[in-house]
């Protein structure tokens, strides 16, 4: 899968060297954002931008011989997940060269075909998250993701003692699909168990996964956004084993300590068809602010999104569905929503909002990232998922405007390799300090 996953570090821990290679210069760059106690009363910060550890040039310590080449591992450097850890050495990236990423002052720029990390606290209750996005350039089948999870601020060098690369490169990743395509995870190789994609040349599926909660704020392209929590039942890091780890690379879906699902808000499969879009009452084919506000705690958290664009305000739509209410999620729009779509109803037994509002109160990190799906090419975003539905009956299965055949990742690469997004002018602070 290519990814560019961006991490916004605050904390940067020294490196002392997963090992570390000296091949390449590992040198962050700078992202500033705000941090808000009133509107209009905003300090600047500095945070450094890294690319998640997955997509870093792995080898043979000490020299050039690649550990990982495509979708497989030197089963001479990693006959096993311990010796793979302690043989192989990530290098540091350069991170406009290869990865396309560009941090310039307040905004991030991602290039499709680049991968690549970022931490911060929203905080606790009552607060918001504010971020203006370009997504003019993410046709179908791309996803420009910006969202929190509850990994270690220190990408777990503290936890993990073979784990000797930590944030600094990136390393540490989890959310709530418990991803089995990482390479390292709890400071060994992810190698005995691994099984190459059928159709992704760069990645694979390994026998252990990593878990945590996460907080999508915008998973979204020019076509269709949807804003997601997924609680998990043990809310921190953890690793999961095989078909166990539940998500969508395992065999059960449902089988993991976290709601792969989620309970999402996109205006257009809540009803609203000419909300978000080109030309529509948030226009994408121009940039926007896009604002996120957390109210209240435990299982009454509401979150709530609002627009800004021309200098207007604009309230997210709200459901039109027969039995759903309102503009913003809430356990009870949970609830509603997947009654009205017949949809599984996982997050409660996960710990629901109660769950989600105590990782966001333990602080999460940052990630920004520009992907496309492999396993259903994006479709339960922007277009009709599960594709053999009927919108107009199958109440929830309509997301987006795209066709039910875009969105392949063979297709997406060769026909939009420059496909761009940029996320810029993030600001957090109390409810209503960041906007307006
Ligand atoms: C695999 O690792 C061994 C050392 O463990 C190294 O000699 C060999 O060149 C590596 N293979 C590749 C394809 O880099
Ligand atoms: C390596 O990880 C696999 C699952 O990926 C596990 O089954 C195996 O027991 C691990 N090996 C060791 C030596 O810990
Ligand atoms: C934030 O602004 C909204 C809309 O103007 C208002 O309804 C709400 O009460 C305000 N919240 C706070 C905490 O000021």
């Amino acid at each position: 899968m290519y990814r560019s996953l961006v991490f916004a570090a605050s904390l940067l821990s020294v490196a002392r060297g997963q090992l570390v290679g000296t091949e390449q210069t590992e040198t962050h760059s700078g992202m500033t954002w705000q941090s808000c106690t009133a509107k209009g009363s905003c300090t600047s910060k500095t945070g450094k931008v890294v690319i998640d550890a997955n997509w870093r040039w792995l080898h043979v310590k000490g020299g050039y011989n690649n550990c990982y080449t495509g979708n497989e591992w030197n089963t001479t450097a990693c006959k096993d997940n311990k010796s793979c850890a302690t043989n192989c050495a990530m290098d540091g990236a350069d991170y406009k060269g290869t990865y396309g990423i560009t941090a310039s002052g307040n905004s991030l720029q991602l290039k499709f075909i680049t991968k690549g990390s970022y931490s911060t606290n929203i905080g606790s209750r009552n607060s918001e998250f504010t971020f203006d996005v370009d997504v003019s350039g993410l046709p179908c089948g791309l996803n420009g993701a910006l969202y929190f999870v509850s990994m270690d601020a220190d990408g777990g060098l503290k936890k993990y003692s073979t784990n000797k690369a930590g944030a600094k490169y990136g390393t540490g990743y989890c959310d709530a699909q418990c991803p089995r395509d990482l390479k390292f995870i709890n400071g060994e190789g992810n190698v005995e168990g691994w099984a190459p994609s059928v159709n992704d040349a760069n990645a694979g599926v390994g026998g252990h996964g990593s878990c945590c909660a996460e907080m999508d704020i915008w998973e979204a392209n020019s076509v269709s956004t949807a804003v997601t929590p997924h609680s998990c039942s043990t809310i921190e890091q953890s690793r999961c084993n095989g078909d166990d780890c539940g998500g969508t690379y395992s065999a059960d879906r449902y089988a993991g300590v976290c709601d792969p699902d989620g309970c999402d808000f996109n205006s257009y499969r809540m009803g609203v068809k000419d909300f978000y879009g080109k030309g529509k009452t948030v226009d994408t084919s121009k940039k926007f602010t896009v604002v996120t506000q957390f109210i209240g705690t435990c299982n009454a958290m509401e979150i709530k999104r609002f627009y800004v664009q021309g200098g207007k305000t604009i309230a997210n739509s709200a459901s039109t569905i027969p039995g759903v209410d309102g503009n913003s999620i809430t356990t009870k729009f949970c609830d509603q929503q997947k009654a009205a779509f017949g949809d599984k109803y996982t997050s409660k037994d996960k710990g629901g909002m109660a769950n989600m509002a105590k990782a966001l109160a333990n602080g999460m990190v940052l990630v920004m990232s520009l992907w496309d799906d492999y396993y259903s090419n994006m479709l339960w975003l922007d277009s009709r998922y599960p594709r053999d539905k009927n919108p107009d009956t199958d109440l929830g299965s309509g997301r987006g405007d795209c066709e039910t055949t875009s969105g392949a990742p063979a297709d997406v690469e060769s026909q939009h390799p420059d496909a761009t997004v940029i996320y810029s002018n993030i600001k957090s602070g109390p409810l209503n300090s960041t906007f307006g």
